[in-house]
């Protein structure tokens, strides 16, 4: 991890709404798990992206398929997800919803039912221990696996949003944009709409996804990963653009993970500023904050010196990413009061 944030955005009160849960492990979680399996020969240079590097789309991909490797067992993904949910709420993130694909292991006999079931797991553990935070999870479908896998995923994702008592509370659709298209997910999301599932999907991450992005968004899904070529700045169109803001859908907003991962020339080119000016629902993420090497409250201090936010500023964007969130009303409302009730020691 880089240096870290200002006390001001560390203490800031924050709402998290675009984590991959293996794109979330930090170096020290990674230290344990290289350990664990010293025979895969890993080094840290192949699943973590430092300060001034950049990657390519297709080779942070090639970062995944590594950590994949290292979390492979029920025990791995316990440790994992309960590593990064602590991580996060020492960073002071009040709300998580963390999302992950459902994986098979056959090696380890892990099927994807009980390696959601796991994470599910992690999420209660941290809750008895008293972790200061409250997550939610989206269960994720890799559009590399095609649409049969897709309505697979939204079957089980059906199953434990019922089974969950409320923790599984949407679908996300993400992977190498460049694979497949989103008009074979459309049943799939679909369904998955109907039967309740809030839907996140990442949209327009690369150029010339004009057509897709039009399709996805008559859903409509309620938030949209990136959309970093959406407006016509930059080669999408003022349709989308009227779309998404006629249908008012959150934009989650990664910098630090487009810049590093060169969908973005730069942090003050970022379309934060397009969406943010408009006055458009913008909630600051982190993507993968391990592969990525960030922080949530980083991010608020890169988007606060990029763009000279105020603090006012910095608080309103953290309060607003409340109502942006797929979490029940009874708890945006307690998120709410917690804002209220914790402003005075974050403005003293
Ligand atoms: P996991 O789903 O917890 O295993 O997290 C890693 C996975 O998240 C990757 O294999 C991708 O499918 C997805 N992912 C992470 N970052 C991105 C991104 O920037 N764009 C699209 N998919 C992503
Ligand atoms: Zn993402």
């Amino acid at each position: 991890m880089e240096k870290p944030a200002d006390s001001f955005y560390r203490q800031l009160p924050k709402v998290e709404l675009h984590a991959h849960l293996n794109g979330s492990i930090s170096v020290a979680t990674m230290e344990n798990l290289i350990s664990r399996k010293p025979h895969l020969n890993v080094q840290h240079s192949m699943t973590a992206i430092h300060k001034g590097q950049h990657r390519t789309l297709g080779q942070a991909f090639q970062a995944f398929k590594v950590i994949h490797q290292l979390v492979d067992t029920e025990e791995d993904i316990l440790m994992v997800a309960k590593a990064v949910i602590g991580e996060f709420a020492a960073d002071g993130v009040k709300y998580l919803e963390l999302r992950s694909t459902p994986r098979e292991e056959t090696k380890t006999g892990l099927t994807k039912r009980m390696y959601v079931e796991t994470v599910i797991e992690g999420i209660r553990q941290c809750k008895q221990e008293g972790l200061d935070i409250e997550v939610r999870f989206l269960v994720a479908v890799d559009r590399r696996n095609g649409p049969q896998v897709a309505m697979e995923t939204v079957k089980l994702a059906e199953d434990l949003m019922v089974s969950s008592d409320g923790v599984v509370v949407g679908l996300d659709l993400s992977g190498d944009p460049k694979v497949g298209h989103g008009k074979d997910f459309v049943p799939a999301l679909q369904k998955a709409k109907n039967c309740g599932l809030k839907l996140a999907l990442h949209l327009s991450e690369i150029p010339s996804q004009k057509e897709e992005s039009e399709l996805l968004l008559t859903l409509p899904p309620d938030r949209i990963g990136h959309g970093t070529f959406l407006h016509p700045e930059v080669g999408g169109s003022q349709s989308l653009v009227d779309k998404v803001r006629e249908k008012n859908i959150p934009l989650e907003l990664c910098l630090t993970s487009n810049v590093k991962g060169l969908s973005v020339p730069s942090y003050d080119k970022h379309h934060f500023l397009y969406w943010y000016q408009l006055g458009h629902p913008c909630v600051l993420c982190t993507d993968d904050k391990g592969v990525f090497s960030t922080e949530l409250s980083q991010e608020y201090q890169l988007a606060a010196s990029t763009f000279g936010l105020s603090q006012e500023a910095v608080w309103t964007l953290s309060q607003q990413a409340i109502s942006c969130s797929f979490a029940p009303g009874p708890l945006k409302e307690a998120l709410s009061q917690r804002w209220v009730s914790l402003r005075p020691q974050v403005f003293r």
